[in-house]
């Protein structure tokens, strides 16, 4: 079984790589991936000299190359992890996210159509759904519920989806889609709210928090989405979309606050900043589907796991310190001033 896993560079493609590698030694895994700001291939070290792991660096948006890829592979498996993932930066300059997220898929799902696959899996998002009322804790995403999206990079990811069920519906292409809440864990880049926030308090400085901090995401520790996406691809339905979340919601200042305790350090450090554009007040995922149709359930509580991944970024400072030392400090001044520095 040869799986193509495009994006494996970056935070929850790396883990899969992992998952993958352990739970089916017998697998040849194929990254594919740009390697852009987010994608780092020191993460994926432990696995490069495998005899059953191959790292090429390409864009899913290049046909030729991905083209060759499918030549040279002949993939039974296609996991579409590549992505522009981070909503900020959609906001400054959209268009990467339409040429990647969307241009990306299609490239992909076209060399699927040419050279014959078992499945096309496309990891995306909650943010598809758009966003939920805080006063309506009643209210979950299911599947049925209609695309609905607020920000660009959200926009693309529908646009993504959208074109994963036209494959599905015109070309007979056999696809599944998993759209999953908030992933937290180890080789998280440290622009996303947790790390960013284990790195600076551990540094000292200021924890911009946008508007009052009172947005509500569902948090689900990245093993447990590994897990999902692995059950989906070998049991899920084709043509089916399935809710990955873990019934786990937090307002961002109660995330914060709480590492602030686990670390040791005062809440004065929090510094609320001006809000994200456009910024969804509550997202909520219902599982009931992969659960019942698949038996997935989250296994990792967010306790634990938050301690876990506060103990690998305290293990692994050499990991993130050369991030935010390098071109990333360019865009962190750009978005958060002096702001982010303590005074
Ligand atoms: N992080 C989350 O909480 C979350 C939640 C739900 C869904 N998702 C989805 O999961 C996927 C992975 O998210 P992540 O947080 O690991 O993202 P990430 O930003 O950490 O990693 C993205 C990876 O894709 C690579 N990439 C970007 N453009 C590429 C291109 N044109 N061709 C090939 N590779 C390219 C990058 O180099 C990087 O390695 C994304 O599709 C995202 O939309 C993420």
């Amino acid at each position: 079984m040869t799986i193509i896993v495009t994006g494996g560079a970056g935070f929850i493609g790396s883990n899969f790589i992992f998952h993958m590698m352990d739970k089916h030694p017998d697998y040849r895994l194929v990254c594919l991936d740009a390697l852009t700001y987010a994608g780092n291939l020191s993460t994926l070290k432990s696995v490069m000299d495998k005899p059953n792991f191959r790292f090429v660096k390409a864009s899913i948006a290049d046909r030729e190359a991905v083209y060759q890829l499918f030549e040279e592979e002949h993939p039974d498996i296609v996991v579409n992890f590549a992505a522009e993932s981070h909503v900020d930066r959609s906001i400054e300059d959209p268009e990467i996210f339409l040429q990647t997220n969307i241009i990306g898929t299609s490239v992909l799902m076209d060399a699927c159509r040419k050279y014959g696959i078992q499945r096309y899996h496309q990891v995306s998002t909650d943010e598809v759904y758009g966003d939920l009322p805080l006063d309506r804790p009643d209210l979950f995403f299911t599947e049925e519920t209609p695309i609905h999206t607020s920000s660009p990079y959200s926009s693309s990811k529908a646009g993504a989806d959208l074109l994963v069920l036209a494959y599905h519906r015109t070309y007979g292409l056999p696809v599944t889609i998993s759209r999953c809440s908030n992933n937290y864990g180890p080789y998280h880049f440290p622009e996303k709210l947790i790390p960013l926030m284990i790195a600076n308090a551990l540094n000292d400085k200021a924890l911009p928090v946008y508007g009052t901090g009172e947005n509500v995401r569902d948090w689900l520790y990245v093993e447990d989405h590994c897990k999902a996406i692995d059950l989906i691809i070998h049991k899920g339905t084709v043509g089916e979309v399935y809710n990955v979340g873990g019934h786990n919601e937090m307002t961002n200042l109660d995330i914060v606050k709480l590492i602030c305790k686990e670390l040791g350090k005062p809440e004065s450090l929090i510094q609320f900043v001006a809000d994200r554009k456009g910024h969804d007040m509550r997202y909520a995922i219902d599982p009931t589907k992969i659960h019942n149709d698949l038996g997935w359930l989250p296994e990792t509580k967010f306790a634990d796991g938050i301690k876990k991944t506060i103990q690998w970024y305290l293990e692994h400072k050499d990991w993130w310190e050369e991030i935010i030392s390098g071109e990333y400090q360019n865009y962190y001044e750009k978005m958060y001033g002096n702001r982010g520095e303590r005074k």
